[in-house]
């Protein structure tokens, strides 16, 4: 299945020149929806994992079906201030200065297989940042995946020594 039918361009949003890649027409076709996670597990269902990292908002679409099917845990890393228990955090750049993401001190075990899905990779800040937290826990990333990819903005660069897979690329 093409899936790039099904995602959509909508002109300055959030703000004016930035052209947004809207992912909700792929979300609520019955067929595309089932296709996408079909297709993200093939890029990871010949290793063992343990976890897969979901990055709050957007990567909650796909990282809990990923880990159901892979049979491994979902453990969601969230904007600041939102985890009730104990946490860890870490810096991450935004347009206009910085902000962090947060995960469970007892979320990934020391030594466990993580997956790291969110659904665009554009700079890469955020994938990287999700790494460090993995990391400081004692957790090993095998891959990063994402469904989407904005080339032009390198974020495969930021992820360097990581396995980064995308379904669609611009
Ligand atoms: C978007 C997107 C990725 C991130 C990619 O999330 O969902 O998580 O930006 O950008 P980067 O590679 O340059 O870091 P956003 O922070 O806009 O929030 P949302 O997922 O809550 O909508
Ligand atoms: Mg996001």
């Amino acid at each position: 299945m093409d899936l790039k039918k099904y995602v959509r361009d909508i002109p300055d949003f959030p703000e004016e020149g930035i052209s947004f890649k809207d992912i909700t027409p792929l979300l609520q076709d019955a067929n595309a929806l089932a296709s996408a996670a079909d297709a993200l597990f093939e890029l990871i269902k010949n290793k063992k994992v343990d976890k897969v990292v979901g990055m709050e908002s957007r990567g909650f679409f796909f990282a809990p079906l990923l880990a159901t099917r892979l049979k491994a845990g979902f453990v969601p890393v969230r904007k600041r201030g939102k985890l009730p228990h104990q946490i860890i955090s870490e810096p991450y750049a935004l347009e206009y200065g910085t902000d962090v993401l947060e995960i469970h001190v007892d979320s990934i075990l020391k030594g466990e297989k993580v997956l790291i899905h969110d659904d665009v990779l554009a700079t890469g800040g955020t994938a990287k940042a999700v790494c460090k937290l993995i990391e400081k826990l004692g957790g090993e990333v095998i891959q990063c995946n994402f469904l989407l990819e904005l080339k032009f903005l390198k974020g495969r660069d930021k992820l360097s020594g990581y396995a980064v897979e995308a379904l669609i690329q611009y």
